[in-house]
């Protein structure tokens, strides 16, 4: 999949740009505050309709503006889309090949992408909410419908746990609180099948990748960790079935019913579950060193590429945000070149310098400045 085209008008300090960037890798260069995350951010908006970093419409639009727009043209198995989205203060307007669309969410799966940001560092060391949002939107990505699973799942949670605040001890209620007891049954055994599935297929190619960059000194393995009474590696986990879950999942609601009461909250199903990783037998979150951790990150996202590419058929773009200036020389390398033979790669950096030759020989500069972005030529 490659982004032929990238328009931006009003978004953030980016008053208008128009750029078409080369299939392979792109580096944005310039000084502090001038516009490369802008950039990257509008890209990435359209993976699902949201920012990785703005919760407001508001925020992204321009100071002086009230309206900010972002076009992105792409080919992706030779087929040509169009994307725009159109942000004002209180809603997002969406148009996927010229028809308008009512959910933003209705264009995840169109544009995959695979991005490192700063803060994708701590994914090891982060809490397990990070983990969690980046497996299920690795699903989402190449399986769209997870998506809205995972909404209507939020959802009943929120109302399952309202329901659990109030006093249900007239008969009515209990029988809601089946009837919300079989749901989160039926919706969490789905969520947590799908994801040991593709935590599954990600460890298998993480532990390649981490071989690879560790030269074999390192073996990494991923587990799926579930107060249900999961907490297994995952390659013996992978033959678990949907009805297991199941099983698994009803007998500790039962389990849990007097403290879920007691705390007026759903202790029980997959928006409390985690995933480890475990470093030549020992977890890295809780033993490792930070350079450890960041490799582990490295290895989960080229896995990423390739279980992306092995699902969909396509590579996805690779978005790099200054995260190659806290990299040595050969990270760099296993990372671009892991990456960027085939896949169209957009890199955020202050200094080129921190470059290699050989990068920067094959790729596409733009030098960005106060929001306007110049083809170095
Ligand atoms: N809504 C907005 N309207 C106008 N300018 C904005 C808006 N939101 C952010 N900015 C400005 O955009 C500028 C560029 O931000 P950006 O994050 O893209 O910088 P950067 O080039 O990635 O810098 P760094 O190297 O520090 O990461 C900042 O000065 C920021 O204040
Ligand atoms: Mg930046």
């Amino acid at each position: 999949m490659i982004i032929t085209r990238i328009n931006c008008y009003n978004f953030r300090n980016i008053i208008k740009a128009d750029l078409k960037p080369s299939s392979k890798l792109n580096i944005l260069v310039g000084r502090n505050a001038q516009g490369k995350s802008n950039l990257l951010e509008a890209i990435f908006i359209f993976t699902t309709g949201r920012s990785y970093r703005a919760t407001k419409n508001e925020d992204m639009i321009n100071f002086e503006s009230n309206y900010a727009e972002v076009n992105i043209e792409l080919e992706k198995k030779k087929n040509k889309h169009r994307l725009y989205l159109q942000l004002n203060d209180n809603k997002k307007t969406l148009s996927i090949d010229g028809v308008k669309r009512k959910r933003v969410s209705d264009l995840i799966g169109y544009l995959n992408v695979v991005s490192f940001f700063p803060k994708d560092l701590d994914l090891i060391s982060g809490g397990p909410k990070e983990r969690r949002d980046f497996i299920d939107m690795e699903i989402s990505q190449v399986k769209p419908s997870f998506y809205k699973l995972g909404n209507k799942y939020s959802r009943l949670i929120q109302q399952r746990n309202r329901f659990l605040k109030q006093n249900y001890q007239q008969e009515y209620q209990g029988t809601l609180l089946k009837s919300y007891d079989d749901q989160l049954i039926e919706l969490g055994s789905q969520i947590v099948h799908k994801r040991i599935e593709t935590l599954y297929k990600l460890s298998i190619l993480a532990k390649l990748s981490h071989r690879q960059i560790t030269e074999t000194k390192e073996n990494l393995v991923i587990n799926y960790v579930s107060n249900i009474g999961i907490d297994d590696p995952i390659g013996k986990l992978n033959k678990i079935t949907k009805e297991e879950i199941e099983d698994l999942l009803r007998k500790k609601l039962l389990e849990e019913k007097v403290r879920e009461k007691e705390r007026g909250t759903t202790l029980v199903g997959p928006h409390l579950d985690d995933f480890t990783c475990i470093v030549n037998g020992r977890d890295i979150k809780r033993f490792g060193s930070q350079g450890q951790m960041r490799t582990t990150v490295i290895s989960l996202k080229l896995a990423e590429l390739q279980f992306m590419r092995s699902e969909t058929g396509e590579l996805p773009i690779l978005i790099l945000d200054d995260v190659l200036s806290e990299l040595d020389k050969e990270r760099q390398h296993l990372l671009l070149d892991n990456a960027s033979g085939s896949t169209q790669t957009f890199v955020a950096t202050t200094d080129v310098s921190l470059l290699s030759e050989s990068i920067l020989n094959n790729a596409t500069i733009y030098r960005v400045d106060g929001g306007n972005f110049l083809l170095n030529s």
